[in-house]
């Protein structure tokens, strides 16, 4: 994977077109903050292979060891209500998992909100930062880490996380997947932005919900509750069920759920 692949694929016209390429760096979405900072334009792509300081959700670190995995963050300058901006990492969620399901044929699904999984261990997780101006969106980062072609998983991770390769067997060309990437959410932004929320792909998200009609624990703080989930509504929060029957939406910034069992 280089600067020059990834041209070579990208048939985007914003998503990727301003792209920063790094074989080292400290965290994506760092760069792109930076970036946005300075003024960069809507679709700007920091794409690096590999992290030192790769973050993941809740101040966890994301490892992000080179030559194996993708690691990108887009910069996004919307012009909707901050109030959105929470549905745009589902947004991602879905674009990643079509794309894995359609040109690679993997049977890739989503745990709500927006980890991807691949036989019901994790194989993408998405990192969204906002920055405000007033009281309206500045930019947001959305930042997505695939485990790809990497085949040593920690010790401690290896019920809950894989990678393409320890499913498939197969090595995929990262610059071919990122691209196609690109393009997806392009589309699916624009198809966003025209509806105003999520319901052109409510159901599409709903079919590859790995959580749908499952028992999962909702973890409120303060308030833990089993409940069966029953999908998404069109704005991606999660409609479940409780034990005596009544219902719920729950608010993706506010919850996680989790599998009964286990993690999904
Ligand atoms: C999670 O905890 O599931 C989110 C992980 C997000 C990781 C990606 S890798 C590219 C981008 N840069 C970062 O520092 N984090 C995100």
């Amino acid at each position: 994977m280089n600067k020059e692949a990834i041209e070579k694929e990208l048939k985007s016209d914003w998503a990727g077109r301003n792209l920063w390429y790094y074989d080292e760096i400290g965290s994506t979405n760092d760069r792109v903050l930076e970036l946005g900072e300075e003024g960069a334009p809507h679709g700007t792509t920091v794409v690096a292979d590999q992290q030192n300081g790769g973050k993941g959700r809740r101040g966890r670190t994301w490892l992000s060891p080179s030559g194996t995995n993708i690691y990108v963050s887009i910069l996004l300058r919307p012009e909707f209500d901050v109030q959105k901006a929470p549905m745009l990492t589902l947004l991602m969620a879905y674009s990643v998992t079509e794309v894995l399901r359609e040109t690679e044929g993997l049977d890739a699904r989503i745990k709500w909100p927006n980890d991807i999984v691949l036989n019901k261990k994790k194989i993408c997780g998405i990192l969204t930062e906002m920055t405000m101006k007033e009281s309206s969106i500045d930019y947001v980062v959305i930042g997505v880490g695939i485990n790809v072609n990497n085949e040593e998983i920690p010790q401690e991770l290896t019920q809950s996380a894989t990678s393409l390769k320890l499913e498939t067997g197969k090595v995929t060309d990262r610059s071919i997947l990122l691209a196609r990437i690109l393009e997806r959410f392009e589309k699916d932004y624009e198809a966003f932005v025209k509806a105003g929320d999520l319901s052109p792909f409510q159901n599409g998200y709903n079919r590859i919900l790995v959580n749908k009609e499952n028992q999962v624990r909702v973890l409120k703080p303060g308030n833990e509750y089993q409940a069966v989930a029953h999908g998404i509504n069109h704005l991606g929060e999660l409609m479940v069920e409780k034990e005596d029957g009544t219902r719920e939406t729950v608010f993706a910034g506010e919850v996680s759920v989790r599998g009964i069992y286990g993690y999904v």
